[in-house]
């Protein structure tokens, strides 16, 4: 059995405002996707449409035996909202997805025969091609037993993605020789020159091997703590990302080239990317307008308007009430901000 697992308990602090606590970027609608996979701005307002957490479980749907959407306890009661169908798997605490996937694993070998668990962001863009890749990377994961992640070819240094160096082959995949979760700067770059794969985010495998690689890494207290109570589990453990937690020691992974598009619209210059732009580059989604503009993300939310006038390379933001205005090159900055009010 397929069983899939889309993760909706992250934040999205750098898409502020329309990423906040209480309506992190999942739950947002960010335009309607054109044939190709690429987002038409036309259609692009914040209502009428898809989220993205409702497009990514329609997508696992398609794959999967059953699908599931795994989230901390402030937004489970939101989950039947975006996937009425789903099952929703709800972790103790917030600790990031390191205990968040533990957790499912460990539910879900108790309700599944012989599951593998294809674990989904609830929050990317996913172009054609996505759906053939997930089944690929589920028969990976029965046929290695071991930890299978989607690869997908670096187009920039970015320093927000778990770096995959490719090791030996095996037909359309390769062993991970080492993985490497958000290198600086001049790591990334020297990775991407040396044909690393950004890790997509997207993880293939069997409780059983996720487990045993959790043990290798230390976790195995943390393991048995999950068995007697899973809440005393979690009051117990530090918040880690499965990348920092498993990925980047397990001996036992395997990647698996992802030929389609993806973006995972980490902050808002990831909509240059993914939406098409006027012919002076500027990209819009809501109700915007650019006059006399360059190169610019312009974005609002359902009862929102942004105008811009005579600027250039700026992203500017406003949904409920709230604006952020950001050089578009520093776009990853606005964490700061959502530090900064919490
Ligand atoms: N249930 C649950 N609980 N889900 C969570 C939690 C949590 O505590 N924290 C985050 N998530 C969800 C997010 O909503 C998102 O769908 C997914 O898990 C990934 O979390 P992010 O916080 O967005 O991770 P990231 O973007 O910093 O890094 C990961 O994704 C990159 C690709 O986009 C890593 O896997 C990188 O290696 C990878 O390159
Ligand atoms: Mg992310």
């Amino acid at each position: 059995e397929t069983v899939a697992v889309v993760l909706a308990g992250g934040r999205g602090t750098r898409l502020y405002p329309a990423s906040t606590a209480t309506t992190p970027k999942q739950f947002r609608t960010f335009g309607g996707e054109r044939s190709d996979g690429a987002r038409s701005s036309s259609d692009a307002s914040d209502g009428g449409d898809e989220s993205l957490l409702a497009r990514t479980v329609a997508r696992a749907d398609a794959v999967a035996d059953a699908v599931y959407v795994l989230t901390r306890p402030a937004y489970a009661d939101r989950i039947g909202d975006h996937a009425p169908d789903a099952e929703v798997l709800v972790e103790p605490e917030p600790r990031d997805t390191g205990p968040a996937m533990l957790y499912a694993a460990r539910e879900l070998a108790g309700r599944h025969d012989d599951p593998v668990l294809v674990n989904l962001p609830s929050d990317h863009h996913m172009g054609d091609g996505y759906a053939a890749a997930l089944s690929r990377a589920a028969g990976v994961a029965r046929d290695t037993g071991g930890l299978v992640t989607l690869g997908v070819t670096p187009t920039r240094a970015a320093t927000g993605y778990g770096y995959i160096e490719p090791g030996e082959r095996h037909g359309d995949y390769a062993a991970v020789a080492s993985f490497t979760e958000k290198p600086d700067a001049e790591t990334a770059a020297r990775f991407r020159e040396q044909g690393y794969l950004w890790n997509a985010g997207v993880f293939a495998w069997t409780p059983a091997a996720l487990f045993a690689a959790a043990r290798d890494a230390g976790l195995g207290e943390f393991l048995d703590a999950l068995d007697r109570d899973p809440a005393a589990a979690f009051a117990g453990v530090g918040s880690v990302s499965i990348d920092y937690a498993v990925m980047e020691s397990a001996g036992d992974a395997f990647v698996l080239p992802a030929d389609f598009a993806w973006d995972d619209l980490g902050a808002w210059d990831a909509f240059e990317r993914v939406l098409d732009g006027d012919g002076a580059g500027n990209v819009s989604l809501g109700e915007t307008l650019a006059v006399d503009c360059e190169n610019c993300v312009l974005a609002a939310g359902a009862d929102d308007h942004v105008a811009a006038v005579g600027v250039s390379d700026l992203a500017v933001a406003t949904y409920d009430g709230r604006t952020v205005v950001v050089p578009k090159g520093e776009a990853e900055r606005v964490r700061d901000v959502v530090d900064a009010l919490d």
